[in-house]
């Protein structure tokens, strides 16, 4: 059965202490419910990973980071690298968020490398995609996820494709408050399913976690987890207050 996932993506927000309180928030109300089938990730900044993962042994979420440096290690100053995640006993690591593309100029080929680099320390990548309002407008959308996941996604081979979350956020609803319709998630989510059935087979497209991310909230993500091929969420904004979070995971 298809793995169902809420993931908290918190950004650059929250103290330490701020930290803690949420981390501890969320695994309380994780411990009173029944998870089968279902992953809760956090994925708090690098300098809260320990923090997160020490309270994950004894809970019901998994730990992930926001990003990593393809390399093991090496002279590259302020960067994070797989074998440090892993050491931590983080299970994920989101690539290819459009935050990423954009302030940082991440390329599909820089976004290929951390993603073999992650499947080599049996990190679970979590790779987002998604346009830009100007694409969606010209109706390119669907072209453009396809050739983000051409380029950094589909060189893969088929037992390590199986291990990768895909996350589709449509950049304008990142933030916004505007969210993709369940329509447009839905679409979108089967569009990428047939690419992964043509590229490798119908069983692997049945198989891959897709989630929806870009101002999914408490409100929104029942309408939107409904949808046949919508597997969870990639949550920001309303992932920092455990009460809104955890309404989210309850509409899975
Ligand atoms: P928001 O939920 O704040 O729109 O952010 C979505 C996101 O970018 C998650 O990675």
């Amino acid at each position: 059965m298809r793995q169902k996932i809420v993931a908290g993506n918190w950004k650059m927000n929250k103290t330490f202490l701020e930290a803690e309180e949420l981390v501890a928030q969320v695994a309380e109300a994780l411990e009173k419910r029944n998870l089968s089938n279902t992953a809760v990730v956090l994925c708090p900044p690098f300098p809260y990973l320990e923090l997160a993962t020490d309270i994950a042994k004894e809970a019901k979420f998994s730990v992930g980071a926001q990003n990593v440096y393809p390399d093991d290690s090496g002279a590259f100053t302020g960067e994070v690298s797989p074998p440090m995640l892993a050491s931590m006993e983080v299970e994920y690591c989101i690539i290819g968020h459009s935050e990423r593309r954009k302030y940082f100029t991440e390329s599909h080929e820089f976004l290929a490398r951390k993603l073999d680099a992650l499947l080599r320390h049996k990190i679970i990548p979590v790779f987002c995609c998604g346009e830009v309002l100007p694409e969606r407008v010209a109706k390119k959308h669907f072209k453009v996820v396809e050739k983000q996941l051409n380029e950094s996604l589909f060189h893969l081979k088929k037992n390590d494709m199986a291990k990768v979350v895909i996350a589709y956020e449509p950049v304008w609803a990142i933030g916004t408050g505007m969210n993709a319709t369940p329509e447009q998630a839905q679409e979108m989510h089967a569009f990428i399913r047939g690419l992964i059935e043509k590229k490798y087979s119908k069983k692997l497209a049945e198989e891959i976690t897709i989630l929806y991310g870009g101002s999914c909230n408490a409100k929104n993500a029942k309408e939107l987890f409904v949808k046949p091929d919508v597997d969870g969420g990639l949550i920001g904004g309303a992932s920092l207050k455990a009460e809104e979070f955890i309404a989210i995971v309850d509409s899975l």
